[in-house]
């Protein structure tokens, strides 16, 4: 696998690709890789001849209070385990390639309303700097498609409502959630967790399958469901077990605005911090 940092040496290797019409998948990642990164550099292979991975922990999307410096870096370990998953190209810039004119200078990408609640509202303006980046770094990589995880479901909305919104000619790849043997979604914020938050943190996404085994068997018998108050108790019984609860919705599945009676394309949004780790999770429901 060659890696680069330079914009020139990236946009050389994806041209002589194309004049090959060789099709290119593309892995946007902040790093510190995990086997749920890798199933997106394995899903890209599917899709298209080369698949190039980039790896930049973009500072537009941090908040004043959230520490970037401490975000983990493990270049050398990254590398290995991109290598070894048959990833062609790694695409490695600094801030000043991607935003040589500093950050207050720099244009931006807002997406509404899909940008707004849940984390959106925990954390403002994350959405536009995931946004501005993921373009920004599609015009420069110029994939046919791009790999995004549905742990991050509200992302992934997200960058499929930009590409349709602004007609970016790619193709959004959403993909499953890899997850340890207790249900806890891989992160790298995982990290952070102790041994003993490790061994609750799994609470989490149990209680939301407990939750859409509730709104299943109430759809099941034609009774109302009662989607805040089930929310409510799936939150609490999270919170005896010792997380913090930010947010727990259930949510239309595209537009993420609260789930009404008829809708049958659900998701069950969430974060709760175990710790220092801010954990998210989800889970969609299909009601037939
Ligand atoms: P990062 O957190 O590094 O995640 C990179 C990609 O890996 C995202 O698409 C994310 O949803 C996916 N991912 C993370 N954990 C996963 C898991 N357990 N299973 C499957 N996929 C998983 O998300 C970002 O970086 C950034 O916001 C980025 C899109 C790169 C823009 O800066």
């Amino acid at each position: 696998m060659k890696t680069v940092s330079q914009i020139s040496e990236l946009r050389t290797q994806v041209k002589v690709w194309r004049q090959q019409g060789l099709t290119v998948a593309f892995v946007p990642t902040m790093g510190n890789l995990h086997a749920g990164h890798i199933s997106l550099v394995d899903e890209a292979h599917k899709h298209a001849d080369k698949v190039v991975a980039s790896i930049f922990i973009n500072p537009m999307q941090f908040g004043i209070n959230e520490d970037i410096d401490n975000y983990p870096r493990t270049m050398v370990d990254d590398q290995q385990k991109l290598t070894a998953a048959g990833t062609d190209l790694l695409f490695t810039p600094t801030p000043d390639i991607i935003y040589p004119k500093g950050l207050a200078k720099q244009s931006f990408i807002e997406v509404p309303n899909i940008s707004d609640g849940y984390c959106g509202e925990s954390r403002p303006d994350h959405f536009r700097g995931v946004a501005t980046v993921v373009c920004k770094l599609f015009n420069l990589v110029q994939p046919d498609i791009a790999c995004f995880g549905l742990k991050d479901y509200q992302q992934v909305q997200v960058i499929q409502t930009m590409v349709e919104d602004l007609s970016m000619p790619i193709t959004i790849i959403p993909v499953a959630t890899t997850r340890e043997e207790s249900g806890l979604a891989l992160s790298s914020r995982n990290g952070y967790l102790t041994a003993e938050e490790k061994a609750i943190a799994p609470v989490l996404q149990k209680n939301l399958q407990w939750l859409a085994e509730q709104i299943s068997i109430g759809f099941s018998q034609s009774e109302s469901i009662d989607f805040i108050g089930l929310s409510k108790q799936a939150a609490k019984v999270i919170n005896d077990a010792g997380l913090h609860t930010d947010y727990l919705h259930v949510c239309h599945a595209h537009t993420l605005q609260p789930a009404s009676e008829d809708d049958t394309q659900l998701v069950i949004l969430a974060a709760a911090h175990c710790g220092k780790a801010r954990l998210i999770d989800n889970l969609q429901l299909k009601l037939t």
